[in-house]
């Protein structure tokens, strides 16, 4: 299977000359076969904000749908431009076709509107009158639309449910721009806790039928509390915990079925960074806790890298023969110079990018790698999407510059 660490892991001697220590290679990613695989239903691309999780999910998509597959893609907060050129004009909640001329299988889109999510869940799991109790109670209205982490429960409630229509032969979900690439493993858990929790039972208490005997010291407690929210609020509170209790179970369950559905065979998961410290960073604790949770890791995208056009010449060499040009004065030496010294910050810029992988690797070293170059701009159209997801699926090694996917520069030989 793709994201089987292969026996290409090795350690290998530091280049001549100098005193590096050896440099482990990631394992390859090989994320074709994973979507094509019918045993894949579900991919999830999490990683810390503005990495492109997003993009990826998107790109992961149209590639699955060309490569024959009936594909959903669950996107919590496209770009824009994105959304439009998938159709994502407003948000309905529900999935809707995307026109891939000449694609084999089907490409469906939808962008989570996490309060419909919610209602629609209420409604589901309760009577007309107590749904409509639900739905108008300020409290509720706001839970729904602007708890931390109800849109992180609601996208796993979505996957839920797109998962047991069994409409979609793989569902590809993007994660909400969380503050944390954690809180998206943690919501249905944190959700189901706050509805569950000490407090709101206690606060609920006094309306519940059956509790007359409220002690002196929780009269005391609802009495400062009372203060501190203000009355209405705790009056909405109650209203809202108490009818809600009966589907507090619900809560629950469908929060572990969620969650046991992410450890099934057939989901995997794909972690995206940028080659950015902070990114990676998340991207490690993001690793770990996947390895915890015995959750299955297709591997870690490295996302809008910036190989040179050529490693054949050194940041060095670069420099060097930028200024020899510059001082002959000749006819277009100018010209040159500059694009010398644009190759010189390029190839610096790879080493340093490369230098954070490896760090990565070398912490990571059975986490297979993929490594995808920035576009020139945003990435905003199929077109767009389909070069991402060339880069995302290509082959390995066959690049314009022979440096492996797995790499941003090419790996040094001893
Ligand atoms: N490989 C890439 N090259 C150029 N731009 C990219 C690339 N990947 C993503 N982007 C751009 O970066 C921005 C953030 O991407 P997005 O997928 O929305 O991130 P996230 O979902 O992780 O917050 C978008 O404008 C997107 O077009
Ligand atoms: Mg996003």
């Amino acid at each position: 299977m793709a994201a089987d660490p292969g026996p290409e892991t090795a350690a290998r001697r530091p280049a001549r000359g100098t005193a590096r220590t050896p440099v482990r290679l990631a394992p390859p990613m090989d994320l074709d076969a994973l979507i094509a695989d019918p045993a894949t239903r579900i991919v999830v691309c999490c990683g810390s904000g503005g990495v492109g999780k997003t993009t990826t999910s998107a790109a992961l998509a149209l590639a699955a749908a060309e490569a024959g597959r009936t594909v959903v893609v669950l996107t919590i907060d496209p770009a824009r431009r994105l959304a439009q050129s998938l159709g994502l004009e407003e948000l309905d909640n529900e999935p809707r076709r995307v026109d891939v001329p000449g694609a084999d299988g089907e490409l469906h889109a939808m962008m989570l509107d996490m309060k419909r999510t919610f209602d629609d869940i209420v409604a589901a799991h309760s009577t007309p009158e107590r749904a409509e109790q639900i739905l108008a109670n300020p409290f509720y209205q706001s839970l729904s639309s602007s708890f931390a982490g109800t849109q992180e429960y609601m996208a796993m409630e979505k996957l839920g449910q797109l998962r047991a229509s069994d409409q979609w032969d793989l569902i590809i979900v993007d994660t909400p721009p969380s503050r944390s690439a954690l809180d998206f493993l943690d919501a249905p858990n944190k959700m189901s806790r706050f509805l569950d929790g000490t407090m709101i039972r206690l606060l609920m208490a006094p309306s519940r039928a059956g509790f007359k005997f409220a002690s002196a010291g929780f009269l005391l407690f609802s009495r400062i509390v009372s203060k501190i929210l203000g009355g209405q609020l705790l009056r909405d509170i109650s209203a809202f915990v108490a009818a809600l209790d009966t589907m507090f179970g619900g809560f629950r369950e469908r929060a572990m079925a969620t969650y046991e559905l992410l450890r099934r065979p057939g989901t995997w998961f794909v972690v995206v960074a940028t080659p950015e410290p902070d990114a990676l960073r998340e991207a490690s604790y993001f690793v770990d806790r996947l390895s915890s949770e015995g959750m299955p890791l297709a591997g870690l995208v490295l996302n809008r890298t910036h190989p040179p056009a050529t490693t054949a010449l050194s940041a060095t060499r670069a420099e060097g023969a930028a200024e020899e040009v510059a001082e002959t004065a000749a006819e277009g030496a100018e010209l040159a110079a500059a694009a010398l010294r644009v190759h010189a910050e390029r190839m610096q810029l790879a080493a340093r990018e490369q230098h954070l992988a490896d760090r990565f690797t070398s912490a990571h070293p059975e986490v297979p790698v993929r490594t995808v170059p920035a576009a020139a701009g945003d990435v905003h159209d199929l077109a767009g999407l389909r070069v991402m997801g060339e880069a995302l699926t290509g082959p390995d090694a066959d690049t314009p510059t022979g440096t492996p996917r797995t790499r941003v520069l090419p790996a040094r030989r001893g």
